[in-house]
């Protein structure tokens, strides 16, 4: 698989990568909107979206372990790239600059930021406590085999989990599609320009140009 593509562009994430990404967002609005159904009447026309209310909770244990199983796909294959670095702090003490759009000098990052890294991680432990709780909670399947205590201890950590999780998807959102421009693309065409590996992710850039598998050197560095 090229990196440096012929058109110039570096590749970020490939067709499989961006098909298990898109499954996920789509499996995490259905259950979130199925999910916040549950949780408060004012939130009961969402559950229009799988159906009403009573596919919807015929459906949303289904799809949660579906969404948890591509998940770990996902995470397992971004797994190395969130690990926190040293460099990770000095960008961290940065962070006012970064939200300010003062980000022409900040220290060099590798494929993701501080930002990013904490998005993941928290959506890791969520995810896990989301599905650990839901098989406790899931009714008429496995609830039986716990006692009511541990239902409702669970049923309390789904709800916090998934409330975690509701804001810190919001967060990923917000900075992919509007705060840092160019992101979005990354993860529909699947490419970056080289100004944007440059400026953004330099250790990265450094690691992609220096790949064997450059197709065609890029043009105007
Ligand atoms: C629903 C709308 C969503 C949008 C618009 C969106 C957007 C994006 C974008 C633009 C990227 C590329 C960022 C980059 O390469 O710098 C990305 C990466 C990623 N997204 Fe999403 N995403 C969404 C939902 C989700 C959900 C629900 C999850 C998981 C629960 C998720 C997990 C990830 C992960 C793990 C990455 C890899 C980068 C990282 O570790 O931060 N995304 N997303």
């Amino acid at each position: 698989m090229a990196i440096v593509m012929r058109s110039g562009e570096i590749r970020r994430y490939d067709a499989n990568e961006r098909l298990n990404h898109w499954a996920v967002a789509l499996l995490f609005i259905l259950l979130a909107a199925s999910g916040l159904a549950f949780f408060h009447p004012a939130f009961w026309f969402l559950s229009a979206l799988l159906g009403g209310g009573n596919w919807a909770r015929i459906l949303h244990p289904f799809l949660g372990v579906l969404m948890f199983v591509l998940f770990v796909i996902m995470a397992m294959r971004y797994w190395t790239d969130n690990k926190i670095q040293p460099y990770d702090r000095e960008w961290s003490k940065r962070l006012p600059d970064f939200i300010e759009n003062r980000d022409h000098d900040l220290p060099a990052i590798d494929k993701y930021n501080i930002g990013q890294k904490w998005v993941f991680w928290i959506t890791v432990i969520t995810m896990g406590l989301m599905i650990i709780s839901g098989i406790v909670i899931w009714r008429p399947y496995f609830a039986d085999a716990f006692a009511i205590d541990a239902i409702r201890i669970a049923a309390v950590v789904h709800a916090i989990s998934a409330f975690i999780l509701i804001l810190a998807i919001i967060v990923h959102i917000y900075a992919g599609v509007f705060w840092v421009a160019g992101a979005l693309r990354a993860m529909t065409r699947g490419t970056v320009s080289h100004n944007w590996a440059r400026h953004h992710h330099p250790l990265w850039y450094r690691r992609m140009r220096g790949g064997r598998n450059v197709e065609q050197p890029p043009q105007n560095l």
